[in-house]
């Protein structure tokens, strides 16, 4: 092989992303550098915070450019080294593998990936998505035993983990998803009950039905209608887990600007936070430790849809964006 095919961003979407959001190029395989690896992509994870990288808006971090090659995080083999930590046939999990058969990486952001689980898991319940469901729970929601704790995107990568910390730690864990099979499938991991929103004509009295002593935690995952459904039905000194809002990621600031809950918050004492993981990233290794030990006594089971073949990462992307993802989204390559 001498040619390394990448995906670039073709230009920034308005609205939804679509196939032609990106391009294929053909690139030469690079060289590594002093102390760099040089790994061949095995599985590239896809998630929605990429679509705040493929916007000019000012974000957290910084964007792919047009022309550049699209972002994202994926699990590869070493075929080069020049670092002496890391051997040819070494397993590697990088955020930064960006959509490319090779890359070429510093190994300051790297990590090994353990021999226990496969490979893809550090792409999933024990990697970003794992770590950001634990650190929402243990460190903002913090559910008492008893408590109830509503999840949205409850089936997808972080969300089938929450549930299943929720109800670790003892808490009633409500899923809210897109389709029966979504719920169904939440119900089979632990979640004690659970709303289909798109079947529910009006979505506040849903939650009010599942939750009637309130909702002490919320772990929202999608900001939009579910958000605003949710806050109206804040327990006493709720927490409330801002994690992300793709529901409203592809509207203008201008089209949503959701129902006003000031006035439920201040009755209730809660107590809102955003979260952005990678603050979070020196509790990686103990977060992962535990994640791994409840993994190993059957406490956390995880769903996969995982697609086939370079060529398909972004109908991948564009799959998941629109909710018809069955568990986290992969490309095996
Ligand atoms: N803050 C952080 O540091 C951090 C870290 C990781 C992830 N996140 C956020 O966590 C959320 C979940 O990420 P994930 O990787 O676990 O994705 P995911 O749940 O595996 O996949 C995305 C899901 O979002 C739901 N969705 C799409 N459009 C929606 C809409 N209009 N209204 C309601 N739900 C919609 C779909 O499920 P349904 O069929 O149920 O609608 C879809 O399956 C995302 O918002 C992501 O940005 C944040």
């Amino acid at each position: 092989m001498t040619s390394n095919r990448q995906w670039v961003l073709d230009h920034y979407p308005e609205g939804a992303a679509t196939l032609d959001t990106w391009r294929m190029i053909d690139a030469p395989i690079p060289e590594p550098g002093p102390r760099q690896i040089l790994v061949k992509t095995l599985w590239l994870s896809l998630d929605p915070y990429m679509r705040g990288r493929i916007s000019p808006a000012k974000n957290y971090t910084a964007g792919v450019q047009p022309g550049g090659v699209m972002h994202g995080g994926g699990v590869g083999e070493v075929v080069a080294s020049n670092h002496p930590d890391w051997k040819v046939g070494d397993i590697a999990e990088s955020m930064n593998m960006n959509w490319q058969e090779y890359a070429v990486l510093s190994t300051e952001h790297v990590n090994r990936v353990p021999k226990e689980v496969p490979a893809q898991a550090s792409l999933s319940w024990l990697g970003m998505p794992g770590l950001t469901a634990f650190i929402g729970l243990t460190e903002i929601g913090r559910p008492l035993p008893g408590d109830t704790v509503v999840i949205s995107a409850a089936s997808g990568a972080v969300g089938q983990v929450a549930g299943q910390i929720a109800t670790l730690m003892g808490a009633r864990a409500i899923a809210i998803a897109g389709d029966d099979e979504k719920i169904e499938h939440c119900r089979s991991i632990g979640f004690a009950d659970g709303i289909n929103y798109k079947k529910e004509p009006d979505l506040t009295a849903a939650v009010a039905r599942v939750c009637p002593d309130g909702v002490d935690v919320f772990f929202d995952n999608t900001g939009g209608p579910i958000h605003d459904a949710v806050l109206a039905n804040l327990a006493v000194r709720a927490r409330v887990i801002i994690c992300g809002r793709i529901a409203v990621i592809d509207k203008a600031p201008s089209e949503d600007i959701g129902l006003r809950s000031s006035a439920r918050l201040i009755v209730t004492r809660a107590t809102v936070q955003g979260l952005v993981i990678f603050d979070w990233w020196h509790r990686r290794p103990d977060a992962l430790k535990h994640l791994a030990a409840w993994h190993r006594e059957g406490k956390i089971q995880f769903k996969e849809d995982v697609l086939d073949g370079f060529e398909r990462v972004p109908e991948a992307f564009l799959r998941m964006m629109s909710g018809q993802n069955q568990g986290k989204q992969l490309v095996k390559l």
